[in-house]
Formats: C-alpha cells, structure tokens, sequence
C-alpha cells in the first residue's frame, strides 16, 4: 500500500505521547490516530462478556466480532466507547494481556495501515508504530519519562488513584510491554527518543516540530 507522510510517536504509558501528537497534528495539518484506543476497546469488551483475556483464541474471535461490526476502519475510532471508561483500572489492568496476542496485533495493524491508505498525512501513537506498523514512517519519535514522574502526570491528569496504585500500574503495563514477544514497546533503530522527564511540554513539542520542520513537513497556515 501507499502511504503518504506518517509520523509515528512510541513510548510508556504518560510519557506525553497524546498530549505532543494533539499539538503537532494541528501545528502541520495532520490526521491522528491514538492506536492504543483498539486495544483498549477490545480489552474493555473481553470484561463485559467475561471472556478471559488471556484466551487468544477466544479474544482474537472478539476482535475479528468487533471489527466486522463496524464499518471499514471504524473501530479505530469508535465513538460508542468514552475515553473515560476505557481508561479505568480494570481495563488497565487487562490491556497489556489482549495487547501481547499475535493474532489481535495483526488485525489492529491492518487497520491502521488501511487508515492511513485514505489520509495522505497522519501522526500515529502507539507502542509499535515507528518499529512494526509504519518502519518507513518520515519521522519517528521515542518518548519516555522515568516511572516515577509518568506516574506523578497521571495522578495529576485523572486526579482519581492513589500515587502508588498509578505507579504499580505504569510499571507493570512497562514490563509486559517491553517484554511481550510480538512487537514489543522499543524504540526503533532511527526514532529520535526524547527523555521528558524534566521537560516541560512546550519544550518536547519544540524539539519534535523542529524536527518535523527539517525532514520537510510544513506548517498548517
Ligand atoms: O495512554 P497510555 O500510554 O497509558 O496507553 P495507551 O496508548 O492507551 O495503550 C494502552 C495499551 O495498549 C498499552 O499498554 C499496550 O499494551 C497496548 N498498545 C500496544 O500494544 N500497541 C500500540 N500500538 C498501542 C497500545
Ligand atoms: O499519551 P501518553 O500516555 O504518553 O501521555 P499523555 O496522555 O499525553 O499524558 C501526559 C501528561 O503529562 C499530560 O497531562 C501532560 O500535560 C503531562 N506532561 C507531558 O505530557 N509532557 C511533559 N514534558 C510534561 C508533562
């Protein structure tokens, strides 16, 4: 398939990944896409049916359920789901099981891949998206952040658990994403990695769009 300009944006769980891709999606006109979302989705299903999500074949089933349900590529972006349900800790808890299976993996690329056929210019986020779905992307960034202080953004962001619930959950999802054998969360050979720990999002954004500036994206006016 043809592509047109991709800029992919990996890394752990609050390492600013949403919050600089909003910005320079507006900043250079681009289309994006929060890849993580499926995942979640899928996982967020799985406990409503009760179907345990380490059962790959049970899982990828749901996955091929959902996917036919909807119209084209609209799972990617399903509207029937809120962010604020899918960002609870049962489905934290549970996306990294579904995340880790083959079979879901490569249906959720194929997606993203078809989504990205009919925008010529897109940023993409995810864990996988400079090093398994688009290694020829135009641009590739790696965030992170130490746990400790991603886990400090979250409190911050959802004010809802306790410092130490956050921070359990942000290292185990780190691990399990690190760890998995399909696609792993690494950052790819040629992705330019922003360490943001002590940077505030201004600067991250200014490093990234200046990037973007010399590999040839042009302003939105
Ligand atoms: O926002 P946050 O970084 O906490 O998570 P997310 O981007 O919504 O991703 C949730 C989970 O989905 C991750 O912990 C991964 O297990 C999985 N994921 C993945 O495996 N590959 C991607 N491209 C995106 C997300
Ligand atoms: O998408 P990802 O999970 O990587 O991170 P996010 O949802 O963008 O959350 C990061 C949170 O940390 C947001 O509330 C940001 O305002 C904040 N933050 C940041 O992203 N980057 C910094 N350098 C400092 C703070």
């Amino acid at each position: 398939p043809r592509f047109g300009t991709v800029v992919a944006v990996d890394g752990p769980a609050a390492a600013g990944k949403t919050t600089t891709c909003l910005a320079l999606a507006k900043t250079f006109g681009l289309r994006y896409l929060e890849s993580g979302r499926t995942y979640r989705i899928i996982a967020f299903e799985a406990l409503q049916r009760e179907i345990p999500v380490d059962n790959a074949p049970e899982i990828t089933g749901l996955c091929d359920e959902l996917i036919e349900q909807s119209r084209s590529t609209s799972l990617l972006t399903s509207e029937r789901y809120a962010s604020a349900e899918l960002r609870k800790k049962p489905v934290n808890v549970a996306v990294s099981a579904v995340a880790r299976i083959a079979d879901v993996r490569q249906r959720v690329t194929s997606l993203i891949r078809l989504w990205a056929t009919t925008h010529e210019h897109c940023v993409v986020e995810g864990r996988d998206i400079g090093t398994a779905i688009f290694p020829r992307a135009a641009v590739k960034f790696y965030l992170t952040a130490t746990p400790e202080v991603r886990a400090m953004r979250r409190v911050r962001q959802e004010r809802a658990e306790s410092y130490e619930n956050v921070l359990e959950d942000v290292i185990r999802r780190d691990d399990a994403d690190m760890s998995r054998k399909a696609s792993p969360l690494v950052p790819a050979a040629d992705a330019i990695t922003i360490d943001t720990s002590e940077l505030t999002v201004e600067q991250v954004l200014h490093r990234m769009s200046s990037t973007c500036r010399s590999r040839g994206l042009e302003i939105n006016q």
